[in-house]
């Protein structure tokens, strides 16, 4: 038994709590809120214990809310924290109370990899560096974005190598997430400087990859528009999706029109928060064209991380062989059996 404190209850740390709760070799310590709203209520309900900053203890029991102690509490009686702040915010918890207490904390997609508020020297994602986790003290979990680009990256490299001369890939991501309330604006934005092409290369470094960003009035997963060129003649459609066959957290789906169609599946068939946790390639828009081919997949943003979590807990604390975690997340996550699902509805 490990014990876990997941410091923050937003998108990521409900979901991280939900699935923690469950797997019977953590001890789950609870969730931090730092908002006294009814969010609080929910966390409750769910049964998990809920701490708050030390000065903000009475402002809660005020509101009638049952708090068992203070973050710094937690912190202090957890093995392993996973800090699910809000972004930028995980650097100051490191500063305040993984490093004084000496705690090891995995921290989310959100945070710095360079620069002053670096976080930790790695990136994670559990198709490609798993095993290089193992006994880090601190390590980030790529973003939804990020681990999407992984998880179709690295089987294609395993299988062509050096015959892909490069990877363009355009994101088109969602402006927020369902449980959000920020209003949705009637825009297309881009993005100057996305981080996602440095943060792939931190895992992948041999990558030739420009990767553009655009976030879209929708609230509905991102869906990744990828170009992979080959040196000379592209392989064939079947040879691409073969290499998708048996991979972990990808489905392979034809009949969506739309992102919001896998995620209102998803909902409708009752998985956890509405999440597929994986990618789903649009087979029916996979087009090979001379030398380069044209992948389309749509990336569940909330749920793709949730499990990489989960795979990271047990490289960093576990040092579980990669083959084994895969079997304990699936079976934590029912991702094989949500992928038959998937590829039944949408085939
Ligand atoms: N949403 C996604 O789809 C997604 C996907 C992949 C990765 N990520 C990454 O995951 C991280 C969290 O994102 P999110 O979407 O869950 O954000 P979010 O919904 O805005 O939630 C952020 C949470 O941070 C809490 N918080 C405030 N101050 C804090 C502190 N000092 N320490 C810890 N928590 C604090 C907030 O608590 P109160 O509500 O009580 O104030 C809130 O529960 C970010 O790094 C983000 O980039 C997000």
């Amino acid at each position: 038994m490990i014990s876990v404190f997941v410091n923050g209850y937003g998108n990521i740390g409900r979901r991280l709590a939900t699935a923690l709760s469950m797997d019977k070799e953590i001890q789950f310590v609870g969730v931090a809120k730092y908002t006294v709203d009814d969010k609080v209520k929910e966390a409750l309900e769910n049964r998990f214990n809920v701490y708050v900053p030390e000065e903000m203890i009475s402002a809660f029991k005020e509101k009638g809310y049952s708090v068992t102690g203070s973050v710094k509490d937690a912190v202090k009686h957890s093995e392993i924290v996973i800090d699910a702040a809000k972004e930028g915010g995980g650097y100051d918890n490191k500063k305040s109370l993984y490093e004084p207490m000496n705690k090891p904390a995995i921290f989310q997609g959100g945070e710095d990899r360079h620069g002053d508020r670096a976080v930790a020297d790695m990136i994670h994602n559990s198709r490609v560096n798993y095993s290089k986790a193992a006994g880090r003290t601190y390590v980030i979990q790529g973003s939804c974005n990020v681990s999407g680009m992984g998880r179709v990256m690295q089987p294609l490299i395993e299988k062509f190598g050096d015959r892909i001369g490069r990877y363009d890939v355009e994101l088109v991501r969602r402006w927020a997430d369902l449980e959000d309330t920020k209003a949705v604006k009637d825009s297309i934005e881009w993005d100057r400087n996305p981080h996602h092409q440095d943060d792939v290369k931190d895992f992948i470094s041999s990558a030739n990859l420009y990767v553009d960003a655009f976030k879209v009035p929708s609230r509905m997963m991102h869906l990744h528009q990828m170009f992979i060129r080959f040196s000379g003649k592209a392989p064939t459609k079947d040879e691409i999706l073969e290499c998708f066959g048996n991979e972990f957290g990808v489905a392979i789906i034809s009949s969506a029109n739309g992102t919001g169609d896998v995620r209102k599946k998803a909902i409708e068939l009752g998985f956890a928060h509405g999440d597929t946790n994986m990618v789903h390639i649009h087979q029916d828009i996979l087009r090979v064209q001379d030398d380069t081919v044209k992948i389309a997949y749509s990336d569940d943003q909330t749920g793709m991380v949730i499990p990489e979590n989960h795979m990271l807990l047990q490289s960093m604390v576990f040092k579980r062989p990669r083959e084994e975690a895969m079997k304990r997340t699936d079976s934590l996550f029912q991702m094989s059996k949500k992928r038959r699902i998937l590829e039944e509805e949408f085939k």
